[in-house]
């Protein structure tokens, strides 16, 4: 059996990341229906940062050469990293049990926002592989990022997330989509991209409808 693991960021409940990731999960689920979804919300429910029995736990991977997921949990040693562990355990468990990895996330400041970047710093340890898994990011941001445009060169949100699944996780299956120009709706500055936003955000909702389709 297939399964999606579907994750939102946005601080925002009308969010446009989230939006393109819902026509992903619901063209997905048409196609897989028996599959098994997971959506986890971390803005509304926000995993903690991870603390100092974390790094133990994380250190003790490290040093034991530990690389195998399911041996994580030997490192636990104290009441303290119990508790940690308490905090990954979950989301391991949903991130290893995906066969497809849905990440709806919105430029803030130039990267991904602080929820999705304390779930990637609970779940990620050492040498730890999730090849074989397909990796979906959606998100929406405020300007242009597109190849050529004068800020492409400060997109450390999409860039960062497929380098860090490729280079981490060792996952190469990744495959993003993204509403730009998201402000011209709202700043008087860009009232003149709101022609180029409508036409990127109906071509992510478009093309992550066909992608959900075709997983
Ligand atoms: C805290 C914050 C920081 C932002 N930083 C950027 C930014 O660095 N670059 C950008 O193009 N847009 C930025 N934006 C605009 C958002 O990327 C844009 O509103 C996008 O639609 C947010 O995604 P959402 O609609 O899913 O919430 C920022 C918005 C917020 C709220």
């Amino acid at each position: 059996m297939t399964s999606l693991l579907h994750l939102d960021s946005s601080a925002r409940r009308r969010s446009f990341s989230r939006e393109v990731g819902d026509a992903f999960a619901a063209a997905w689920r048409e196609a897989n229906p028996g599959g098994h979804y997971v959506h986890r919300d971390l803005a509304a429910e926000p995993v903690p940062f991870i603390g100092e029995a974390w790094t133990e736990l994380c250190d003790h991977i490290l040093a034991n050469g530990i690389t195998e997921i399911g041996r994580y949990k030997e490192a636990v040693r104290t009441p303290a990293q119990a508790e940690a562990w308490a905090v990954v355990e979950p989301l391991l468990d949903e991130l290893v049990a995906a066969d497809v990895v849905l990440i709806a996330a919105p430029m803030y400041n130039f990267t991904v926002p602080a929820s999705l970047k304390a779930w990637i710093d609970q779940v990620t340890f050492p040498r730890m592989s999730l090849a074989g898994r397909r990796f979906v990011i959606v998100s929406a941001r405020g300007g242009s990022y597109a190849p050529g445009a004068p800020r492409e060169p400060y997109d450390h949100q999409e860039r960062y997330l497929r380098d860090f699944f490729a280079g981490h996780f060792g996952v190469q299956d990744v495959a993003a989509v993204a509403a730009e120009l998201v402000n011209s709706r709202l700043d008087p500055a860009l009232a003149a991209l709101r022609a180029s936003h409508e036409a990127s955000y109906a071509g992510a909702l478009r093309a992550a409808r066909e992608l959900g389709a075709a997983y």
